[in-house]
């Protein structure tokens, strides 16, 4: 299976974001708390050199609870601030609040030393597209959402949300592009919906999406769907198919139909909360 991308559009991101991040204090970066690997650019790493680093585990409403506390564990132990998140919950957000000031502590006491009281600590969101970054600003800025134009050292037409007398944040977040040469990022973006499937990858997509759900989460598609999970991927397709009804003329299974059924009966989280990647299984 194969995935095209766009390597200009990726260039001229880079070469901005490169721009921005040399005025910021802390990186937020948002990942999907589903896939908390394949939806991380690894550049960034490099671009936010020597900033603080935030990483959001977003979405985390859909993922397996008990996983995004491992990933959490996990990249806290590679120096992040970790927080898992559901963007769309606006209260949710006050914790991420107190880990900005957290994560910039030395910053703001070098400052103090310095004699510079109060200075704001600019923040910058980072992600790759569909991670929830306009969801994130929106519901964390709310209604503090003021301008505070162009200032003189700021690139010309940047603009900052003022959250509150500590922190500001840069309004248009940075867009990443994932590791796309990797096969399996492909099919784990797919998979959570991130690139749009192709009518005709849309069953292999859904039959590897078997495959996956048979090994970590037996039962499920069974305990959903209300028919065993017998026989091979493509049986099993099939009989979503015919217990949804999602048939042909004559009575034969529409496996494309059926395969979009299951992707966004994933994909809107009604088959329970799901993780696809996990740390133990990643080193
Ligand atoms: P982006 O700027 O990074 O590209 O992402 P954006 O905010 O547009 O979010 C992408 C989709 O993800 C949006 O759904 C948004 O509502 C949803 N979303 C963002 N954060 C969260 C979260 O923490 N939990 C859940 N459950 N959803 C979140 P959308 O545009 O309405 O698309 P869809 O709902 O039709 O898929």
């Amino acid at each position: 299976m194969h995935f095209q991308w766009y390597p200009g559009h990726m260039t001229k991101a880079k070469r901005a974001m490169q721009e921005d991040i040399r005025l910021i204090d802390v990186v937020i970066e948002l990942v999907d708390a589903r896939i908390p690997l394949s939806s991380k650019n690894p550049d960034i790493d490099t671009l936010a050199n020597g900033k603080s680093r935030i990483l959001l585990l977003n979405k985390a409403d859909m993922a397996d609870d008990r996983v995004t506390q491992d990933w959490k564990n996990y990249y806290e132990s590679k120096g992040y601030f970790v927080i898992a998140v559901n963007s769309t919950k606006r209260n949710e957000l006050k914790a991420v609040n107190q880990l900005i000031q957290k994560a910039c502590k030395e910053k703001i006491e070098r400052d103090r030393k310095r004699g510079i009281l109060n200075r704001p600590i600019r923040a910058m969101i980072v992600g790759i597209p569909n991670v929830g970054k306009s969801t994130f600003i929106n519901s964390f800025a709310g209604r503090a959402c003021t301008k505070t134009g162009n200032r003189p050292g700021v690139t010309k037409g940047k603009q900052w949300i003022r959250l509150n007398k500590q922190v500001e944040l840069l309004d248009t977040p940075g867009i990443l592009w994932p590791k796309f040469e990797d096969q399996t990022v492909g099919l784990r973006l797919a998979f959570i919906g991130s690139i749009k499937d192709e009518l005709l990858q849309r069953v292999e997509i859904s039959l590897d999406f078997i495959d996956f759900m048979l090994e970590r989460y037996p039962g499920k598609l069974a305990e959903f769907y209300g028919r065993k999970e017998e026989g091979t991927d493509v049986e099993i397709l099939k009989g979503i198919g015919e217990i949804r009804k999602c048939l042909k003329k004559g009575e034969e299974v529409d496996l494309e139909k059926t395969a979009a059924l299951l992707l966004d009966d994933f994909r809107n989280a009604r088959l329970g909360r799901i993780s696809l990647e996990f740390p133990e299984l990643e080193g």
